[in-house]
């Protein structure tokens, strides 16, 4: 664990820890306010953000943007990283030793970010962050509250571009996020 950025982001410079270097372009690390009140954790770069470094740029992104958007939420103003930071072949989930050999990078990003509400976006980013008995259908929507963290699950933006009805219920998810927020940081 590092106690300051620049240790952490040095850190994982050519990381070689699990075998998604071998195919990765860029890593991608996390972008944003390094000291936002709202952090929002997604699975892992598609292609785009592979090739541009950055989470959420591609299509999915772009319909998380739009919701932003609708929402008065800014980019700039949150804090935005992924469970695993080298993009899976073909987008494929993570694998288990993937995941457990990126997410102490993530962790780290948490404790320096410190946030107070943390928006995970699907079904990886809940069972990595909260555990693997939770899962997505069931528990998006709902405020869980654990070490001092709010955490609000939903669908993954990705799931909105394959089912219309789902871009209601990240809408009104994030709603609640907003409201909490304001309520927390007048
Ligand atoms: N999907 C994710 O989970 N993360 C990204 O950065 C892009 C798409
Ligand atoms: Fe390292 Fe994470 Fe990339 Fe694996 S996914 S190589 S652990 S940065």
């Amino acid at each position: 664990m590092f106690d300051n950025w620049n240790d952490l982001e040095n850190s994982i410079q050519n990381c070689q820890k699990c075998k998604l270097c071998k195919t990765r372009n860029n890593i991608v690390f996390g972008v944003g306010n390094k000291e936002a009140d709202l952090m929002f954790i997604g699975e892992g770069p598609g292609a785009d953000e592979d090739a541009q470094g950055e989470p959420f740029v591609g299509k999915a992104g772009k319909l998380m943007d739009m919701a932003f958007m609708a929402l008065g939420i800014k980019r700039k103003e949150v804090y935005i990283a992924n469970i695993v930071k080298c993009r899976p072949p073909f987008n494929r989930n993570p694998e288990p030793d993937e995941e457990k050999a990126c997410l102490d990078y993530l962790r780290n990003q948490v404790i320096l970010v410190k946030p107070k509400i943390i928006v995970l976006l699907g079904s990886v980013a809940l069972k990595n962050i909260l555990g693997s008995e939770y899962g997505i259908t069931a528990s998006r929507g709902k405020w869980i509250e654990k070490r001092g963290i709010l955490y609000m699950p939903t669908w993954h933006p990705a799931a909105l571009l394959r089912d219309e009805t789902k871009k209601i219920d990240f809408i009104k998810d994030l709603k609640l996020v907003i409201e909490k927020k304001e309520l927390l940081a007048p």
